[in-house]
C-alpha cells in the first residue's frame, strides 16, 4: 500500500472514530436538577382515564352483573377495583368518545330488568343491555374513589335531554328527577367533576363545522347546570368543549376566538384534544405483538408528535387566553395499533408491550413539561380496548406494563414540576433518530423530589450522573420497569414478564450515579 493510500485509510478511521465519538459519549447522561426550581402544577387530572361503552371495556371489563360467578359488589368485578384504587385514577371519562353522541340516558337507569335492549351502532352493531347506566358508573367511581367525567350527546341527542340528565346526577332539591335518583337508590346527589360538550363534533360527533358546534356550545353551556349544592361555591364542574384531533389550528382558532368574547350566559374551561399514536397512519398497519425494534422505533418517534402538536394549539390559545384560564384536556390519547387477529375489528382489542409503557413514560413526561396549560389528559382506554391498563377474559385478569407505569407516577399526581437540565442525546438507527433518555422531575407536597428517568434505547444502558442541588440528598429508591424485548407482554398465563422491580443508588455530594437498564422505565424517590 503507498503512502497516499495510507493517509486515505487513516483519515477515513479518524473522521469514523470522530463521527462515532459523540454516540459513545451519549451513553452517559448528565442530569442537573435544582429543588428549589418551582414549575406548574402536575395536575393529578393528566392521569385520567377514559372509558367507553366499546367492546369488552365496560361490559365484562367492569360490569359482571350481580348474579356473576366472578367476584363483584353491585355487579361491578372486585378484581378491577382492587387493581384501579391502586393508581389513585383522579377521573373517568364516559361514556364515550363517539358513542356519547348516540347515548340516550334515561336507557340505562331503573329497574334492571325494564331497561331497553339498544344498539351499539358506533361500535359493531352489538345489543347493549344498557345494564352499566348512570347509577353503576356511579358505584363504579366511587368504588374506584375517582371522578366522574360525563359526555354529554350533542349529536344526537338535544339540550333538554343532557339538562335532565345532569338534574337527574345532581339535584338535592326534591324535583321530578331527584325523586327518581332517590326512588332508583341514590338519594344523595352525585358529584360531577367534569362535563364534555359533545365529543369530536367535527367527525362521529355529528360532523358540524365549527360555527355549527359553537351555537351548540353556548346552548348546552347554559341550559345544562350541575344542581349539586356542594358544586356551586367550591368545586365547579369544568365545562369542556370540543378541540381538534389534528394538528391544524383553524377549529381551535374559532373557538378560543369565540371564548375571548363571552358573556356571562356561556363559559368553558377546557378545550378538549385528542391524539393517538398511530404509526404509519391510517389504515392501521402496526401490530400491537411481535413487532420489530424498528417498528419500536417508528412508534417513539411517532408518539413524540405529541410535544408539537400541543405546542401548535396553545400558540392560538395563548393569543386569546394569555391568562391561561382555559385547560388543553387531552381527553385522547395512547397508541393505536392493529386489532388482534380474530378479535372484532370494531372492539379495538390490541395487546399492550413494553413499548407501550416507554410511549406512556414519553407522553406523560410531555404532558408535564406543559403543565401550566396541559391541565387533564384521558388515556385511551381503561380496559380491553386500545392502550388499556387492565386486560380480562372471563374470570381472568392481567395488569398490562402501561398499569405498572401509571402506578408508578401516583407520586407525580399534584406534584409541582422541576426542570431537569439535560442532553438527551440521539439515537440513529434505520433513518430514525431519537433522543436517547427522556427525564421529568417534581417535589411533592411533603417535599420529597421524585425523578423519572426513560431510557429508549432498546440496547444499550445508560449511566445516569445527576447533579442535584437545592436540597440534601443521600439515597435514591424506586422501580424500575423493563423486559427481555421490546414487545414483551404480559399474559394471563405468564403476568409477571412486565412488572417492576426494585432499584437503589447512593447519593455523595450531591452527585447521584445509576446505570438504567435498556429499554426501561425509572422513578425514584429522593430522599435526604
Ligand atoms: O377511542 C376510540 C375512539 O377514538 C373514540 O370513540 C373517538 O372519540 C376517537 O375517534
Amino acid at each position: 500500500m503507498n503512502f497516499a493510500a495510507r493517509r486515505f485509510i487513516l483519515r477515513i478511521a479518524l473522521l469514523l472514530l470522530v463521527s462515532a465519538a459523540p454516540l459513545m459519549a451519549q451513553q452517559t447522561a448528565h442530569l442537573s436538577i435544582d429543588a428549589s426550581r418551582a414549575g406548574a402544577k402536575i395536575d393529578r387530572n393528566l392521569f385520567g382515564q377514559f372509558a367507553e361503552n366499546l367492546g369488552h371495556g365496560l361490559y365484562e371489563g367492569i360490569w359482571v352483573g350481580p348474579d356473576s360467578p366472578i367476584p363483584n359488589t353491585r355487579g361491578i368485578r372486585k378484581d378491577v377495583v382492587t387493581a384501579l384504587q391502586a393508581l389513585k385514577v383522579p377521573d373517568v371519562r364516559w361514556p364515550g368518545g363517539c358513542f356519547a353522541d348516540e347515548y340516550h340516558w334515561r336507557k340505562g337507569v331503573g329497574p334492571a330488568g325494564k331497561r331497553p335492549a339498544t344498539v351499539n351502532s358506533t361500535w359493531g352493531g352489538v345489543v347493549d343491555p344498557n345494564a352499566f347506566g348512570t347509577d353503576e358508573f356511579m358505584d363504579f367511581i366511587q368504588q374506584i374513589g375517582s371522578q366522574a367525567y360525563v359526555s354529554v350527546n350533542v349529536g344526537s341527542g338535544t339540550p333538554q335531554e343532557a339538562a335532565e340528565w345532569l338534574e337527574y346526577m345532581t339535584a338535592a332539591a326534591p324535583t321530578a328527577l331527584e325523586k327518581e335518583r332517590a326512588a332508583n337508590g341514590h338519594p344523595d346527589p352525585y358529584k360531577v367533576g367534569f362535563m364534555g360538550i359533545g365529543n369530536e363534533s367535527w367527525s362521529c360527533g355529528g360532523d358540524m363545522i365549527v360555527d355549527y358546534y359553537l351555537a351548540q356550545l353556548k346552548i348546552y353551556s347554559h341550559f345544562v347546570r350541575n344542581m349539586n349544592p356542594a358544586q356551586q361555591d367550591k368545586n365547579q364542574m369544568l365545562k369542556i368543549a370540543v378541540g381538534p384531533g389534528f394538528p391544524e389550528t383553524e377549529w381551535t382558532e374559532a373557538v378560543m376566538k369565540a371564548w375571548k368574547q363571552h358573556d356571562w350566559a356561556w363559559d368553558f374551561d377546557g378545550l378538549s384534544v385528542h391524539w393517538y399514536t398511530t404509526p404509519g397512519g391510517w389504515p392501521l398497519s402496526m401490530p400491537s405483538t411481535g413487532f420489530s425494534v424498528d417498528d419500536y422505533d417508528k412508534t417513539l418517534k411517532s408518539t413524540l408528535f405529541m410535544d408539537e402538536f400541543l405546542r401548535k394549539q396553545e400558540e392560538v390559545m395563548d393569543r386569546y387566553d394569555p391568562q391561561k384560564k382555559v385547560a388543553l384536556v387531552v381527553d385522547e390519547w395512547g397508541g393505536w395499533y392493529k386489532a388482534l387477529p380474530g378479535t372484532n375489528e370494531h372492539f379495538l382489542v390490541q395487546q399492550n408491550s413494553l413499548r407501550d409503557a416507554i410511549l406512556t413514560s414519553l407522553n406523560l413526561n410531555i404532558f408535564a413539561r406543559h403543565a401550566d396549560r396541559v391541565r387533564m389528559a384521558n388515556i385511551a382506554q381503561m380496559i380491553n380496548v386500545l392502550q388499556a391498563m387492565i386486560l380480562t377474559d372471563k374470570e381472568k385478569m392481567v395488569l398490562t406494563p402501561t398499569y405498572y407505569v401509571f402506578r408508578m407516577y401516583v407520586p407525580f399526581q399534584d406534584a409541582t414540576f422541576v426542570p431537569v437540565d439535560f442532553d438527551p442525546g440521539t439515537l440513529h438507527r434505520d433513518g430514525i433518530t431519537l433522543p436517547r433518555v427522556d427525564a421529568l422531575a417534581a417535589k411533592d407536597a411533603s417535599g420529597k423530589l421524585w425523578l423519572e428517568i426513560t431510557n429508549l434505547d432498546s440496547e444499550k444502558p445508560v449511566e445516569i450522573d445527576a447533579e442535584i442541588t437545592g436540597m440534601t440528598v443521600k439515597t435514591a429508591k424506586g422501580e424500575t420497569l423493563t423486559a427481555p424485548a421490546v414487545d414483551s407482554i404480559n399474559t394471563f398465563a405468564a403476568p409477571g414478564t412486565v412488572v417492576p422491580k426494585p432499584i437503589s443508588a447512593t447519593v455523595k455530594g450531591g452527585r447521584l450515579a445509576l446505570t438504567v437498564e435498556p429499554k426501561s422505565v425509572t422513578v425514584l424517590s429522593l430522599e435526604p
